[in-house]
């Protein structure tokens, strides 16, 4: 939820004439306005209530900031309708009833927003223009992520917690002391670090959010125990926070980061950001997201940056929050009445928004898998229209608790598939019919019985591999892929077509295909009887792929669990498909990339007669089933075989495919992990724990001279310029 902006910052709360809803103040205000402002001062009001005491709301932060800003553009035309009680001039509720208020030792202040990068850089400027009327030199911004959590205030005395607050109006909060002891990232008592002894007072100021993850146990947790699920991870954080009984704030797993200070006595400090410092070394959590930069455009960068990168934050974010680093500089700017000057807050496009859960209706993936998915009404979230949500499998329908017809958050994060938070329970009582999700027992596609995979797999899968029409499409699809033959004209409506006319009843046939059958399927065919453009393409296609290397041709037999890398493992260790297939468990899953689940997914797929018809037909039909050993005087000499290399951190003159590859060539085996068994380790700049292991177990170290002298000269040569059991070169 956007706070509210300081639309009047020289004149915050005298005008008192008359309440916002009362038509034409004074006068001025035409009606039409006045009524607008009314009906909107109310929806706000109400929206932050259920925001901010139940912790509930009903319409999205994206809604709520849209009814905001117009509420605020009425007040800039009519500045008479900016009375003490608009929603513009209030920071938060009071406190409610179930918590002692408790008054913040120094007032708590919002940010102000801006919406667009053009007001971004104009804040920027007018900062730095009013920071050039009283100081000299360039202004250090600190940019920081905005967290979508809650505000708390907490007091140490001596260094020990002494109570905590929410932020309420800004001067007066909700006594949360017995809840915040029970988050455990917050210390009860600050430790003396580093030099520098716990203050004698210090007011902390914080955020309480949810890391995802743990948002999503959450709600798998309350609806398992037949309680309402939260509808986000900030609600969610408030309604875990503002709990009457701390063993449940305890239980529910929330986290802080500090984000600002308010009183303090007995320590001085000149930069925010080296009062991050010193919070971290008393053992206070700080995001590690918060950098300085110098310039206007570097903050621009870091907008962008968080802009295209926020669904990787381990927690969500709704904007950047820009803060001059110098305190005095700070404390010269000062603030208005409800935020301050030295400091604004980017808001991004929203990434949630309300929509109704029309249905839940299953797909059948490539491998059989069945997987629900939600049909939604359709709504725009950040630029795009969003209708369908992804729902793993039918135990994430129930984790989420949603039930079919209510209505629910969702959010899309980037380019990520869009996902259900869960339902606004709270509008469930409008008479709305709801029901449950119950996941089907046959496959809708071709009607067989589903099965569980295995014993406690929560997936289910159509059995019917062979002829489901679901899972030969997507197969299809899959091999005509970038990663596998690269078959352009083999797209998912011309796979259907070719499936639907029965001109191929699975993959085997499909390098068979000519022009006639083609000309039986419409698809492929012009009006005039002829065959289309897209129809010779795919016989050219067709012609011209089969020869794609073998490791291609490996991927398009979708294999369980083997993708390019194990493929690629696989063609260049054995080099023919019949080498793989006469391969035993132990062989394969030697093949570095490979491993014991992937090395069984190759026999068991062997195992079915009609897998092995696939590659027979397709050997017919000449598909590459052999990779050409290169001429014999472009062999490398194989003068490592048999050794295990491992390689770690970074080489100057090999990336580490590079570095693998020239082990391969010469026979060796590049391992993933150090073990007695490792020959060499191979270690390069900043490398891991795979370092520390080469030297606990006493093995031989190359830097990157000896790795060329173990390529070049062999082992023994290796191994006279290895070190063993000493420090990294
Ligand atoms: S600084 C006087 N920094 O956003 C400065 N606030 O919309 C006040 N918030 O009340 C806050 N992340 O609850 C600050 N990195 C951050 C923040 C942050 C989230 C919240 C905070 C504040 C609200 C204003």
């Amino acid at each position: 939820m956007t706070e509210p902006r300081d639309s009047s910052p020289e004149k915050p709360a005298e005008n008192t004439a008359g309440r916002t809803n009362e038509p034409a103040v004074n006068g001025i205000a035409d009606d039409a306005a006045a009524a607008r402002h009314a009906e909107l001062s109310a929806l706000i009001t109400e929206a932050r209530d259920r925001y901010y005491q139940l912790d509930s709301p009903t319409i999205s932060d994206g809604e709520f900031d849209i009814l905001f800003s117009e509420l605020l553009a009425i007040e800039a035309q009519y500045p008479a309708l900016v009375t003490a009680d608009s929603p513009s001039q209030i920071v938060g509720p009071a406190p409610g009833a179930t918590f002692t208020p408790v008054e913040h030792p120094e007032r708590m202040l919002s940010l102000d927003d801006v919406f667009s990068p053009e007001d971004l850089s104009a804040w920027l400027q007018r900062t730095s223009a009013a920071i050039a009327a009283f100081s000299e030199g360039p202004v250090e911004w600190l940019t920081e992520v905005k967290i979508d959590g809650l505000a708390v205030d907490l007091i140490y005395k001596n260094g020990v917690l002494a109570w905590a607050a929410t932020r309420g109006d800004g001067h007066i909060g909700e006594d949360v002391t017995a809840n915040v002891r029970a988050i455990s990232s917050i210390p009860q008592r600050l430790r003396a670090d580093g030099g520098h002894d716990v203050p004698e007072f210090v007011e902390i100021r914080g955020e309480v959010f949810f890391l995802l993850e743990s948002f999503a146990g959450l709600n798998g947790r309350l609806v398992a125990a037949d309680e309402k699920p939260f509808a986000n991870p900030r609600n969610a954080a408030a309604g875990s926070l503002r709990q009457k009984d701390p063993a449940v704030t305890a239980s529910r797993g929330l986290s802080m980061f500090c984000h600002g200070i308010g009183r303090r006595v007995g320590f001085d400090i000149d930069r925010q950001s080296h009062m991050y410092e010193r919070l971290q070394a008393w053992g206070l959590p700080v995001s590690s997201h918060n950098v300085v930069v110098h310039t206007a455009d570097e903050v621009l960068d870091r907008m962008r940056f968080w802009g295209e990168h926020r669904g990787e934050v381990e927690h969500e974010i709704d904007g950047l929050v820009v803060k001059v680093d110098n305190l005095a500089t700070q404390a010269r700017l000062g603030h208005t009445s409800r935020v301050p000057r030295w400091a604004v807050a980017y808001k991004y496009p929203p990434q949630e928004a309300t929509t109704v859960l029309l249905g839940i209706e299953v797909g059948v993936g490539r491998t059989g898998r069945v997987t629900p998915y939600a049909v939604l009404e359709p709504v725009t979230i950040a630029g795009s229209t969003v209708a369908r949500a992804t729902l793993h499998n039918a135990e994430d329908v129930k984790r989420r608790g949603v039930l079919i017809g209510d209505t629910v958050v969702i959010r899309k994060a980037g380019d990520v598939i869009p996902e259900i938070l869960g339902p606004v329970a709270d509008l469930r009582e409008d008479g709305r019919t709801l029901r449950e999700f119950e996941m089907p027992t046959h496959c809708p596609e071709c009607g067989t019985e589903l099965a569980h995979a295995k014993d406690g797999d929560v997936d289910i899968r159509c059995p019917n591999a062979k002829s489901c029409p679901a899972q030969l499409r997507e197969r299809l699809f899959y091999l005509a892929g970038r990663g596998a033959f690269d078959i352009d004209a083999l797209g998912y409506e011309a796979a259907t077509a070719l499936l639907e006319a029965h001109v191929l009843d699975g993959e085997a046939g499909l390098f068979d295909l000519g022009e006639e059958q083609l000309l039986t399927v419409p698809f492929f065919r012009n009006k005039d009887g002829s065959l289309s453009a897209g129809g010779h393409t795919m016989l050219q296609n067709l012609a011209e792929k089969r020869t794609q290397p073998l490791w291609r041709v490996i991927v398009a037999l979708s294999i369980r669990h083997v993708g390019p890398t194990a493929a690629r493992a696989l063609a260049a260790h054995f080099r023919s498909m019949d080498e793989i297939r006469a391969a035993s468990v132990e062989r394969l899953s030697a093949v570095d990339g490979v491993g014991a689940i992937i090395a069984e997914a190759i026999i068991d797929w062997f195992t079915i007669d009609w897998h092995r018809e696939i590659v027979q037909q397709w050997a017919e039909a000449g598909v590459t089933m052999e990779d050409e050993l290169p001429a014999a005087s472009e062999q490398t000499p194989q003068t490592l075989v048999g050794l295990t290399v491992v390689v770690t951190g970074s080489l100057e003159t090999f990336t580490r495919d590079e570095a693998k590859a020239a082990l391969l060539d010469r026979g060796a085996k590049a391992a993933g992990s150090v073990s007695k068994k490792t020959d060499f380790v191979v270690v390069g700049a900043d490398p891991g724990s795979k370092a520390d292991k080469a030297r606990a177990l006493s093995r031989p170290i190359l830097d990157e001279a000896g790795f060329r002298v173990l390529l070049n000269d062999g082992a023994e040569a290796a191994r006279a310029a290895a070190t063993i059991g000493e420090a990294a070169p």
